[in-house]
């Protein structure tokens, strides 16, 4: 029976920097062995993927590295291609958001959805830079955070205590493109009403996928669906001169939401590889789409883009969305800015032809229930202790053995022992338990499975000892290794999804065409009197050295970035120390005398809700007892202050603070290290005592 059309995806990553392990582990690798598995089963399969061109993360890359946003899609799409290539992501094509298909596309997409009424427009106040006039986008604006204190929270998420804000929680907030505090402005923008597709999201997702989908996709869907926070209606454009032109009147300066453009890329880039047959896999009821992700992308995929595919109406929804979590690296989370990644183009050029040794050890600790760890030490242990002791050590001694005994033709088994057709037999169950496991999406445990065959290899070559059965039963040596070599074949079927560099010399080794999951048969790939090509070392060992001067970089970048903060704080305490403010200009004494300053005591103090800085005082100022809102929080506790004496401007325009009205301004200095001091009479006085 032909198989159904099967479209796999993997997230199209944003082009602003190369690709690391991390992006590897997460959802190409994964991706890649799912689709070889398909193909090598015959099935109708296509797999799209290409560079994510738009959004924030571009025009911030641009302005971090002082060129275009169109120069850094440039450059670091090549790279990104290249390494796909290189690490043999089997793509039948990566395409680009800037393409002109992927415009035309999104653009058509939206267009049909405002046709059909599915959006609503809403006017929003959002910040504005006024020098460089333009909106600021969340990522654009930095301020205090009010949870902890952070005074470099972004518009959209503090990484400090990981809370999740909007531009208007931040106290103080600045825009990155001038440093300067930017205004209110209003602006309109199309929503698409996320809860209006909240009950079919409800039927699609909890009683469709319930048992299919993987543990931590399922329930990070569900708390998002039980809560319903996630579900209100959610801007599909922005104010941003990067990205796709709003394609309707009234829209000058917006542009498509990147969330909104990216997974509308995954269509055009099917578009662009079979421009007359792309809707047999978007359009079909029967096609299977499958996004492969990372733990980032979940809510994209799985609730907002299969929202706009069922707002459009023509098109199918995810079958699958298979995310990993995160993979770590020695302990730490991979991070871009500070350098602690391995990227994937220095990788080969520290271990060149090695790229299956990184494949494998991937795929071994791979994420796939819960963050994991890489570490060079195990990087080190699995290509010795299993790639080359188990899975090349046991090509190496069949084929070997082969040349020496029967001049590298595969000789003609004899009669088979019960153990012979017992290695034959788990041939067969484990390549069906390979298959069980990957459309399960569960690829460690099928990677073990393959190893299995090969350690199974490797035990009976030690059982039989063929170097000593030689001497005295050349029938039996050449049934021996006739069975062997049947392993070998068998192997270049079920590694060629994990390792298909491996693959594709084993092949050579053997002399054999690809044969394909269906087609091999278990024990009888080889016909006797075959020649079989030249024996080569599938793995070589990798020396302590190596490792060595991987875990020396990495320490090096962690040293480095150690002194940077040292630096920068006693930089910092430095210019704190040093910095004496230089004298205002001349002021009369006129007016001076019209500030009204005068000692008071504090009386109660308390914290204001939501803020880290901020404390209401009540003051006995004696003419009156009034409230002062102060910024004093970060040195002082409520309790430690009640009773203290304090002088008080106390005739300063009264201004709201937090919806609470301040009646004047306590005074205050800082000590060197920056911390606040207040500014008391040198023995106490009555309150009401004027300062002159
Ligand atoms: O997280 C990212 O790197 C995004 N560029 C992923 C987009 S996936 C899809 F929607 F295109
Ligand atoms: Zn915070």
């Amino acid at each position: 029976m032909a198989s159904k059309p099967t479209l796999v995806t993997a997230a199209l990553p944003y082009a602003n920097g190369p690709v690391h392990i991390g992006h590897l582990a997460g959802c190409y690798i994964p991706a890649d062995v799912y689709v070889r598995y398909l193909r090598l089963k015959g099935d109708d399969v296509k797999f799209v993927c290409g560079s994510d061109e738009h959004g924030v993360p571009i025009t911030l890359k641009a302005k971090a590295e002082g060129i275009t946003p169109q120069q850094v899609v440039d450059k670091y799409h090549l790279m990104m291609k290249k390494s796909f290539e290189d690490f043999g992501i089997s793509f039948d094509i990566y395409s680009r958001t800037s393409n002109k298909i992927h415009h035309e596309t999104a653009s058509e997409f939206f267009k049909t959805l405002y046709e059909k009424g599915k959006f609503t427009e809403q006017v929003t106040q959002q910040y504005y830079d006024e020098e460089a006039k333009q909106f600021l986008a969340d990522r654009y604006i930095e301020g205090t955070c009010p949870n902890c204190g952070n005074e470099k929270a972004y518009g959209d998420q503090c990484e400090n205590c990981g809370s999740s804000l909007s531009p208007s929680d931040l106290i103080n907030p600045k825009s990155k493109l001038s440093g300067n505090s930017p205004v209110l402005r209003e602006t309109k923008h199309w929503f698409l009403p996320l809860n209006d597709y909240a009950p079919w999201l409800r039927e699609y997702i909890l009683e469709g996928h319930k048992h299919d989908w993987k543990p931590n996709v399922y329930g990070q869907c569900k708390s998002w669906l039980d809560t319903g926070d996630g579900l209100q209606p959610r801007a599909m454009t922005r104010d941003l001169d990067w990205g796709v032109k709003v394609p309707i009147e009234g829209s000058t300066g917006k542009v498509l939401y990147v969330w909104f453009d990216a997974p509308i890329g995954y269509i055009s880039a099917t578009k662009e590889l079979l421009p007359d047959s792309w809707e047999n896999y978007w359009k079909n009821p029967e096609a299977r789409l499958i996004h492969f992700i990372g733990k980032d992308n979940i809510v994209f995929h799985c609730i907002i883009f299969p929202a706009i595919l069922k707002a459009h109406g023509d098109y199918i929804v995810p079958e699958n969305v298979p995310a990993n979590e995160f993979l770590n690296l020695e302990g730490d989370k991979i991070s871009t800015s500070r350098n602690w990644a391995v990227w994937l183009h220095e990788y080969l050029n520290d271990f060149p032809g090695k790229q299956d040794v990184l494949r494998y050890t991937l795929i071994a600790t791979a994420p796939e229930t819960k963050d994991n760890d890489f570490t060079w030490k195990d990087f080190q242990a699995r290509n010795n202790n299993e790639l080359v002791a188990i899975l090349g050590n046991f090509i190496n001694r069949t084929l070997v053995l082969t040349g020496n005994y029967f001049e590298g033709k595969v000789p003609a088994a004899n009669d088979l022992s019960a153990a012979d057709t017992e290695l034959i037999e788990f041939l067969k169950s484990s390549q069906k338990q390979i298959c069980d496991s990957i459309e399960k999406y569960r690829l460690r445990e099928a990677l073990a499975i393959m190893m299995d065959v090969a350690r199974a290899g490797n035990k009976y070559l030690a059982d039989n000892e063929p170097w000593k059965l030689i001497k005295t039963d050349e029938n039996r040596t050449a049934t021996v290794l006739k069975i062997a070599l049947e392993v070998a074949a068998h192997l270049t079927v079920i590694m060629e999804p994990f390792l298909p560099h491996t693959t594709t010399k084993l092949r050579k080794m053997l002399n054999i065409e690809t044969l394909g999951w269906g087609k091999s048969v278990a024990g009888s790939n080889l016909k006797t009197g075959h020649q079989l090509g030249q024996a080569e070392l599938l793995f070589d060992k990798i020396e302590d050295e190596a490792i060595t001067a991987q875990m020396n970089r990495l320490e090096n970048i962690k040293n480095e970035k150690k002194v940077e903060a040292q630096n920068s704080e006693s930089a910092e305490k430095a210019e704190q120390a040093s910095t004496i403010a230089p004298q205002k200009a001349p002021t009369s004494f006129d007016d001076f005398t019209k500030m009204d300053i005068r000692v008071g005591t504090i009386l109660e103090a308390e914290r204001v809700p939501k803020t880290d800085k901020l404390l209401k005082l009540l003051i006995d100022t004696g003419i009156d007892r009034r409230t002062v809102v102060s910024g004093i929080a970060a040195d002082f506790k409520p309790e430690d202050i009640i009773g203290q004496q304090v002088t008080i401007l106390a005739n300063l325009e009264p201004r709201k603070i937090k919806g609470i009205e301040s009646q004047g301004m306590i005074l205050m200095t800082e000590d060197k290290d920056g911390k606040l001091v207040f500014v008391t009479p040198s023995r106490p006085v009555d309150n009401g005592g004027t300062v002159r």
